[in-house]
């Protein structure tokens, strides 16, 4: 009898493998991190196959520590890090380069050039983002216009593309003996590649790109049954029936199914996703368009997204750039020491701006600076830039679909930070909540997977399985709370131009 669902959550710093019940309740977790690799300022990559040997042992660990095997699974999610993009050839299962990361600045020359004349949003209309370093697309080019050989290997059709779960699960069923190449319509909606109407690749799109077809992975459904494990994935049998981008998958993971809900996920970014339903509606304020979920046959489920590149990396970097603590959390402990920002704002535009402004030549900046100044600030700054960042893509999101927010769920490991979240709940002066199990990226995968095996009936049981864990209620005086943000929005204008 199978009593749980296994969700693979392969993300920016790392790869975890979480074992559920039938209620949602964790069971046990397998966790390691990977390399960051920095070659160069802007560029960020991972070694894909070292992402892959970590996945096997991560299922292992949480099977282990869960005192089950692969016989007690009925289904298996995959979420992951959106938009990294690998490449490999087919028949000797290797990688050509490592992996690019999202948060790669890499291709802005690239991006000029398809944007041309047209400019950054000459393929919003179809794929609902504007040409960005984020997005995969340009990174494939990247990689076929600058690997000895990758392009010819390509045109020979020997190369494939995929995000982090394709290489996943191909990998997972079989790798160079039949894996299945595919990816679902939230990660296809990330590259730049696929038409949001049609959930189809765009042809057009891909030759600009010289991307040939036969690198892309067939785009299927967010909740459908697309291969069983083999054993070099440590679970032979198994069901895969559940692909969802990370951000995707913890809105699923939130119960966000109605039209206006939205949750904020406090990752390495921060990422915003509001339901628009089954129609999808245009930004005019920063957002990206993207698909939310899908279910089988079901329509695809839309979503206005705001992504915000650095939060939780900025708090990383205070610790490993600056050496400022030991481990993450203490970052709370020192910005407690001080009762404001004593004057310091810093944004961090590390890979240049993301929503709602879209400037790949920002970089970050620490301003307000004076000798009353000391690191308690600027912990303190930094944490607060997350809830600055935050607002500003609640204005957009405001702004684009005419929804007053009344509430916003949150999730991710930086909502334990309790200082962070009431601030939180000051500037965006609604009540932010989180839910009782914080792991709503994987849950969400888990139950998109279980839906599809019919482990779980439906949504309805994803919201019956929602509980509320904490809640912050605004507590600021208004002026305060304009004064903090008017400071910040100058303080933003200082990292515009750094790239010459
Ligand atoms: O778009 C990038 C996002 O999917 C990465 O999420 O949680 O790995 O930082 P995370």
């Amino acid at each position: 009898m199978a009593d749980y669902v296994l969700a693979i959550d392969q993300g920016t710093t790392s790869s975890r493998a979480i074992v559920f019940d039938h209620s949602g309740r964790i069971v046990a977790t397998g966790q390691l991190e990977h390399d960051q690799i920095f070659p160069r300022a802007g560029w960020v990559e991972h070694n894909a196959e070292q992402i892959w040997n970590n996945v096997r042992e991560v299922v292992g660990l949480a099977l282990t520590r869960a005192n089950i095997s692969h016989v007690d699974l009925a289904a298996i999610g995959i979420t992951n890090q959106r938009e990294t993009a690998v490449v490999w050839d087919r028949t000797t299962g290797k990688p050509v380069y490592n992996a690019i990361v999202w948060q790669d600045t890499r291709t802005q020359s690239i991006v000029d050039e398809l944007g041309g004349d047209a400019g950054a949003d000459k393929y919003k209309a179809v794929v609902g983002l504007p040409l960005a370093t984020y997005f995969s697309g340009p990174k494939v080019k990247w990689i076929l216009d600058n690997v000895d050989g990758a392009r010819e290997a390509a045109d020979r059709g020997d190369l494939l593309f995929g995000n982090t779960d394709t290489w996943v699960v191909w990998n997972m069923t079989g790798g160079v003996e039949g894996g299945v190449h595919v990816t679902d319509v939230t990660n296809a909606s990330r590259t730049m590649l696929m038409d949001l109407d049609t959930l189809s690749w765009s042809e057009d799109i891909a030759a600009d790109m010289g991307i040939p077809l036969s690198m892309l992975p067939e785009i299927k459904s967010s909740s459908e049954v697309y291969g069983e494990g083999r054993l070099r994935g440590m679970v032979p049998g198994v069901p895969i029936a559940g692909i969802l981008g990370d951000q995707q998958a913890a809105t699923f993971g939130q119960a966000c199914f109605d039209v206006g809900t939205a949750k904020n996920t406090y990752g390495t970014g921060n990422f915003m996703l509001l339901n628009t339903g089954t129609e999808k509606v245009p930004s005019k304020n920063g957002l990206l368009t993207t698909v939310c979920y899908k279910i089988g046959d079901a329509d695809a489920v839309y979503a206005l997204e705001g992504s915000i590149a650095v939060t939780g990396s900025l708090i990383q970097w205070l610790r490993d750039n600056l050496g400022m603590f030991e481990d993450s959390p203490d970052v709370e402990w020192l910005a407690r020491k001080v009762d404001d920002n004593g004057g310091a704002y810093f944004v961090p535009a590390f890979s240049g701006l993301f929503a709602p402004y879209w400037r790949p030549d920002a970089r970050g900046a620490l301003v307000g600076l004076t000798r009353y100044v000391n690191r308690n600030h600027i912990a303190r700054a930094s944490l607060e830039a997350v809830a600055f960042q935050t607002r500003e893509v609640v204005d957009a999101m405001r702004l684009d679909s005419g929804v007053e927010l009344t509430e916003l769920k949150v999730d991710g490991g930086m909502v334990a930070n309790e200082l962070l979240m009431q601030f939180q709940a000051d500037q965006l002066g609604v009540d932010v909540v989180r839910p009782k199990v914080a792991e709503t990226t994987a849950l969400g995968a888990a139950y998109a997977a279980g839906i599809a095996v019919g482990f779980w009936s439906g949504t309805q049981d994803v919201v019956d399985n929602w509980v509320e864990g904490k809640r912050w209620s605004p507590s600021m005086a208004d002026d305060e709370r304009e004064r903090l943000y008017r400071n910040w929005k100058k303080a933003v204008t200082k990292t515009f131009d750094w790239v010459d």
